[in-house]
């Protein structure tokens, strides 16, 4: 299940901050810059056709699949795949060619208007559980291009049932507020006193990828707070700090191991798993060589969170100890005695970021269900970890997971059985088999 956060306590905010926030910084995109006669539906002509390839990496690069496509369902972009929030169910909608059940009777205008400002076909605010507040930086050349793209794709019949969230989160008019609180009619500002790669990474990430959806905390109410791309937790997984931090975030990686990580879903260290498995799956995998550099040299610019490593847990505490114990019974076998894993298979437990996170929620849902890590074309055969949710006790996993984050030179805080406990109730697993049956 793909979980973003989204605003909580819109209509107060409505209330609050109509007229605050109107200032502009004189780069306001407008949509005004696409046909407003050209339909999705009209026919595409051979000359079209660099354009519609052009616009297929774009897609890309915006994982719109990812949403807009059910998962298992050959049918692309024709929606239906609810994204769950603290609210509820968010359906994505069917954005193939369709004229009664997808976009086939939009305009370029009115695409536009949709993925870099939110708006349906009639002016109604989308939820920002569609990412345009990342899309607002996709500049008018790539969007044209993607629009090309769009007009290619297959139309499917397919009519996605209606969005019904509680009250006050079903009235579309309270993402008014949202949007004056956390929308910002930016497009995409260059820094000029960077390289035009850093220039290019910075494009991608804050934009098309969105990766700030997963990697920037949120505030209580769905906005991302100023602690860019310094981790978050989405419920199940934790979404690590991805800055130059050189303890929580990719500083202590190499370039190509950062590039490795994104184009094949693994590198010597760790391997994707979850939510980011479905990014690389689905995005990231496809991105050029030169993007993904680009990526990379932004991340290792930001400065990020001022976490440094811990103290380490002392290795002779009753839980330490149980934790050594359950690692050398039911993990060693594939994450070897030293945690060094085996590369590009079973994720390197000794000096992997992603361990050593303050939230370890990824761990212990990866232990308790299990996981795949992503299938690219760059590594086929990714290796499976089995589920513990039967095997191990609450207090087992929190042992384990501690001992995981506090050997081979790792230091991080301990993991309480309570913390398991609650990811065992998110997660639907039944409790730990008694010994015997
Ligand atoms: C993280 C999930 C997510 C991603 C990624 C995403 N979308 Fe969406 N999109 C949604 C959801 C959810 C809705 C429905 C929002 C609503 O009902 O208010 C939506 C709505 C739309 C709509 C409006 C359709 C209508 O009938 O009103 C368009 C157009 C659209 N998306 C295009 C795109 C394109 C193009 C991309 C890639 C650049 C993309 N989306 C990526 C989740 C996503
Ligand atoms: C849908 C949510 C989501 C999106 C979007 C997303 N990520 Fe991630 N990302 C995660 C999660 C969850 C993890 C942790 C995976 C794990 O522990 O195996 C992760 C892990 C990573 C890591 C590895 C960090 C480490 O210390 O192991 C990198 C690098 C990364 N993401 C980069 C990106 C970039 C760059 C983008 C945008 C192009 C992006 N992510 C978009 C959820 C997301
Ligand atoms: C049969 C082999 C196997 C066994 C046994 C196994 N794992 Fe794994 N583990 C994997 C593979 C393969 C991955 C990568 C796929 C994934 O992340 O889901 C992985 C991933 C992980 C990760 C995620 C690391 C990251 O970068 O996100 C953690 C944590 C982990 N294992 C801990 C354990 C613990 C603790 C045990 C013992 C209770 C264990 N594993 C047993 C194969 C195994």
């Amino acid at each position: 299940m793909k979980k973003i956060k989204i605003a909580g306590g819109i209509v107060v905010v409505a209330a609050v901050v109509t007229g605050v926030l109107l200032y502009q910084n004189g780069n306001t995109t407008t949509d005004d810059v696409a046909d407003n006669s050209t339909q999705m539906k009209h026919p595409l002509t051979v000359g079209d056709a660099a354009a519609v390839e052009r616009g297929h990496y774009i897609a890309l690069a915006g994982d719109c699949v990812a949403c807009h496509t059910k998962p298992g369902s050959k049918e692309a972009y024709s929606g239906g795949y609810a994204i769950s929030t603290p609210f509820g169910g968010i359906f994505a909608s069917n954005i193939t060619p369709d004229v009664e059940t997808g976009i086939g009777n939009w305009t370029e205008r009115d695409f536009y208007r949709a993925v870099r400002h939110g708006k349906g076909k009639n002016g109604e605010n989308l939820y920002p559980a569609m990412p345009y507040n990342a899309y607002i930086k996709i500049n008018d050349r790539d969007m044209r291009d993607l629009w090309m793209y769009m007009r290619s794709v297959k139309p499917v019949h397919n009519r996605v049932p209606a969005t019904r969230l509680p009250f006050p989160y079903n009235i579309r008019l309270a993402m008014m507020g949202w949007n004056l609180l956390f929308f910002k009619n930016d497009g995409f500002i260059p820094d000029g006193g960077k390289s035009a790669e850093w220039n290019r990474g910075a494009y991608l990430v804050q934009g098309l990828g969105h990766c700030a959806a997963c990697h920037t905390a949120k505030n209580p109410i769905g906005g991302d707070t100023g602690d860019y791309l310094q981790g978050s937790n989405l419920g199940e997984w934790y979404a690590p700090e991805i800055t130059g931090n050189r303890y929580s975030g990719i500083g202590s990686w190499s370039d190509d191991q950062v590039v490795q990580y994104l184009k094949q879903g693994s590198n010597q260290v760790a391997v994707a798993s979850g939510p980011m498995a479905e990014a690389v799956t689905n995005s990231t995998q496809y991105l050029t060589a030169a993007d993904l550099h680009a990526i990379t040299t932004y991340l290792r610019s930001q400065p990020g969170s001022e976490s440094q490593k811990p103290a380490r847990q002392p290795v002779d505490t009753p839980q330490m100890k149980m934790g050594a114990n359950v690692y050398s019974a039911n993990c060693s076998a594939c994450h070897n005695s030293d945690g060094k894993g085996i590369p590009n298979l079973a994720a390197g437990l000794a000096n992997n970021p992603a361990v050593m996170g303050p939230d370890a929620s990824s761990l212990i849902t990866t232990v308790l269900q299990g996981g795949r890590g992503a299938v690219t074309t760059g590594n086929p055969t990714q290796g499976a970890m089995p589920s513990f949710a039967w095997k191990l006790s609450d207090e087992q996993v929190a042992a384990v997971t501690t001992y995981i984050r506090n050997t081979w030179g790792n230091a991080a805080p301990a993991v309480g059985a309570r913390d398991v406990a609650d990811k065992r109730g998110l997660l639907k697993l039944p409790q730990q088999m008694p010994a015997g049956k």
